[in-house]
């Protein structure tokens, strides 16, 4: 079964929106674990997404589209996620949204909007929901998580969970390296990934573990696992875009760069430049001939 779909040639600047089709819904998504499993179904497809634009070129290939709030490292310049705010969230969800038509839009909650309690999480996940369109939230964390993806769960807000590497708590974790070297931390992520798909969670993310890890917590979970910096044996893979097109020079270990976007805009705008320059841009045909 392939999951690819052609991008819709006709969409331009002036009509965004391609025509609307069914999207894949979460019990789909949730309900392909099993033939992951059992090799009748192929590894579920993730790339974050934060505009319109690039919306609409990755949904035909992807399952599931991330806002995720890299954006604040890729889109805002900053230094770490913990700065990004629920409006920013809104904000790229809805372009996400509106230039997606095929995969599910899952939107993260940023820091500080849904750790204090079940209802702050509520109130975040249904204004972002709202807001945007999107179907789904993710949130990060383990154990000390699980009552707040079980309650909304329960309340109408599909939850994608976040386990082992989770940016949010680069404060506390100290730095971004890979989690679960030793025994008790991989025994606890492995405890924190049972909780959250035991609270109701429908997919997990699996970041930045030891690669036994990330197999353990994929045998351990009725859900499907998404791993990025993980193991091919997750039963999907998400990579923020930007890393895999290769915008940025320097990438973690774990991205694999399947373009040369830096390069290619480097000529683009080089060549820009040279034409601006020599007054060979605009030419003949970028300019109005006036009538008669
Ligand atoms: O914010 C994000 O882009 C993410 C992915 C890296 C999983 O959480």
């Amino acid at each position: 079964m392939s999951t690819t779909y052609t991008v819709d040639g006709a969409t331009s600047r002036a009509t965004p929106v391609p025509a609307p089709m069914k999207r894949v819904t979460i019990p789909a998504i949730r309900a392909r674990k099993a033939g992951i499993a059992a090799g009748t179904a192929e590894p579920l497809v993730m790339l974050t997404a934060y505009t319109v634009r690039t919306a609409q070129l990755l949904d035909p290939h992807c399952d599931l589209l991330l806002v995720g709030d890299s954006l604040g490292q890729v889109v805002y310049g900053l230094a770490s996620t913990v700065p990004v705010t629920l409006e920013m969230m809104a904000a790229h969800g809805a372009a996400v949204v509106r230039g997606s038509h095929h995969a599910v839009v899952v939107i993260d909650m940023p820091f500080g909007s849904y750790e204090a309690s079940r209802e702050q999480a509520f109130a975040s996940a249904a204004r972002l929901m709202k807001e945007t369109g999107a179907a789904a939230v993710k949130l990060e964390g383990g154990e000390a998580m699980a009552p707040t993806v079980r309650f909304l769960s329960e309340r109408g807000v599909p939850v994608m969970g976040h386990v082992g590497l989770t940016p949010q708590a680069v404060n506390v974790l100290g730095g971004y390296a890979a989690r679960g070297r030793d025994e008790a931390e991989a025994a606890k992520i492995v405890a924190d990934a049972t909780a959250v798909a035991d609270a109701g969670a429908f997919a997990l993310v699996v970041e930045g573990v030891v690669e036994p890890v990330a197999v353990a917590i994929t045998r351990a979970v009725a859900c499907p696992t998404i791993g990025i910096g993980a193991s091919a044996q997750c039963d999907g893979q998400v990579l923020v875009a930007e890393d895999m097109l290769g915008l940025f020079e320097r990438t973690p270990r774990f991205v694999k760069r399947f373009g040369d976007l830096a390069a290619q805009i480097d000529a683009a705008v080089a060549a820009y430049a040279a034409d601006v320059r020599a007054r060979a841009f605009p030419g003949p045909e970028q300019v109005y001939a006036p009538r008669g």
